[in-house]
């Protein structure tokens, strides 16, 4: 059913493009035999079916915010990879559009070969109207080119033109292993056009840099070298590179960029976790960056392929709520995306805060209270934004949630901000990585939650942790424990969805 109604809407057209663009098309729940039909509703970007993992292309384009994302519309499981296409107007409220990029034909005629349509970028046509996208097809036992980067338009908006091959090897002599792929465009302080890619290398985890003059010449991209390589962490590959400026113009050497990618199954050793994304602020001189501080962008960490690029002047980001260290179960779990971010810098510290359209998701303030511990917050079920202000900075607190099947907590303490979780039934479960950022007590915390996930902002962004946990639906109420004498001023909102 999904296959007749995705084929239609691509290829019917008793709508033109621009209807779609302008009035969406209402995609109709045609509940596969593996979708569960009851999911609720979230206010967070969810595919209209099936699987999606990274955020691809991000940008604006003819005026709209424009996302595509890696996905698999036959069930909730990663395979050959597709891409999702969906317009905005406030990066809040999505339409889905038609899949814009599907597997090459390889993997239709041998599906166990496994690959597809990868991760990639988006960039405005320098050519004609429309966008250009770049992106890598991978095909499991093509050996030994596994990841070639490929390159379609489009001058509608609305679906992909063929696609062209436009770097089919890695470079050689760099001790460069398989993983070559997730091409991220952008134009440098030196009007060259810029590409980073993420592989793996005899030393670790890279991001290579190519650049050429002529974005829509298959032969121009030259390779320049490694711009990153990664020391603090084990990893296989460095993946989801992107690189954007961050307080200034990007043709201006004072300006400060941000340098974004994964850590392929990278664990910190403290924590346990693995998978994280990393953020670098430094300087960009078009050949090599100069890092002067970063920071992991999520503690949480279901916050992957973090894609960003300046929207006007504003750094606008998005990332795939999801990690490879734990993406089960998909079967009642929805995949979704972050809640946007912008991305700011104070001096020398960056925050990460939701985007300032994302107040606009509040529908009613349910609640404004003087909380001390012991005292309890009643919630809505599903969807709420919780806002916290304590008496002093850093005072130690635990919000607890009376969550059905799970032992779940926000807590702030001497180490850090943390999110506590555990099973009700399964006290004895060894106990899996720490949810734990360690930062400097906040005073300020927005809670985000959702149908499948919780999301905490402290001081304006200057931490953020994301977390898949289904149930929230059936959460009502919540508890707080704290230090006597710290005091919470507590406000709820329940969210539109
Ligand atoms: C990151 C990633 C990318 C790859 C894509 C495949 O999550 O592994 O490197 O392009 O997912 O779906």
């Amino acid at each position: 059913a999904y296959d007749t109604a995705v084929t239609s809407l691509s290829v019917a057209y008793w709508f033109t493009p621009s209807d779609v663009l302008e009035t969406g098309i209402t995609v109709i729940h045609t509940n596969p035999a593996n979708e569960p039909p009851d999911l609720p509703a979230g206010y967070h970007f969810r595919p209209p079916f099936g699987w999606m993992n990274d955020p691809n292309g991000f940008g604006r384009f003819g005026g709209r915010p424009h996302l595509f994302y890696q996905h698999y519309s036959h069930g909730r499981i990663w395979n050959n990879m597709h891409w999702g296409h969906a317009v905005s107007s406030d990066y809040l409220r999505w339409r889905h559009l038609p899949v814009f990029l599907f597997p090459s034909e390889e993997l239709t005629v041998r599906p166990d070969k496994r690959g597809g349509a990868f991760s990639g970028s988006a960039i405005a046509r320098t050519d004609g109207p429309g966008i250009r996208v770049f992106f890598t097809e991978k095909i499991a036992d093509r050996i030994p080119e596994q990841e070639i980067q490929l390159t379609a338009t489009s001058t509608d908006l609305f679906s992909a033109g063929a696609a062209e091959v436009f770097l089919p090897r890695r470079p050689d002599g760099e001790g460069l292993t398989f993983d070559f792929r997730d091409p991220y465009v952008f134009r440098g302080p030196d009007g060259l056009w810029k590409m980073l890619l993420g592989s793996q290398s005899d030393t670790g985890g890279v991001v290579l840099l190519y650049e050429t003059e002529d974005n829509t010449a298959a032969s121009g991209w030259v390779y320049v070298g490694k711009l990153y390589t990664e020391t603090r962490y084990e990893t296989s590959a460095l993946e989801c590179p992107c690189l954007l400026p961050m307080d200034g113009d990007y043709r201006d050497p004072a300006t400060r960029w941000a340098l974004i990618y994964g850590l392929m199954n990278g664990e910190d050793k403290e924590t346990g976790r693995r998978n994280l994304t990393m953020i670098d602020i430094g300087w960009f001189d078009g050949r090599s960056f100069a890092k002067s501080f970063g920071r992991e962008l999520d503690f949480g960490t279901d916050n992957y392929a973090f894609q960003a690029f300046v929207d006007g002047n504003t750094p606008v980001g998005i990332g795939w709520l999801g990690n490879w260290a734990d993406t089960g179960p998909t079967v009642d779990f929805p995949s979704a995306m972050t809640l946007p971010r912008t991305l700011v810098l104070e001096g020398d510290t960056l925050l990460t805060p939701p985007i300032g359209a994302a107040e606009s998701l509040r529908a009613r303030m349910l609640d404004r209270t003087r909380l001390a511990s012991g005292q309890r917050i009643e919630l809505p079920n599903g969807a709420a934004e919780i806002t916290f202000e304590l008496s002093e900075a850093g005072g130690a607190f635990r919000l607890e949630f009376d969550h059905p099947e799970i032992r779940l907590a926000i807590a702030q303490h001497e180490e850090g901000l943390e999110i506590l979780h555990g099973y009700l039934d399964r006290p004895e479960e060894p106990p899996g990585p720490r949810y734990l950022a360690k930062a400097a007590g906040a005073r300020r915390l927005r809670v985000f939650l959702d149908y499948g996930s919780l999301e905490i902002f402290a001081d304006g962004g200057r931490v953020a942790g994301t977390k898949r946990i289904a149930g929230f639906e059936a959460v009502r109420a919540a508890r707080l424990v704290a230090e006597p004498g710290v005091v919470v001023n507590a406000t709820v909102w329940s969210l539109r969805l």
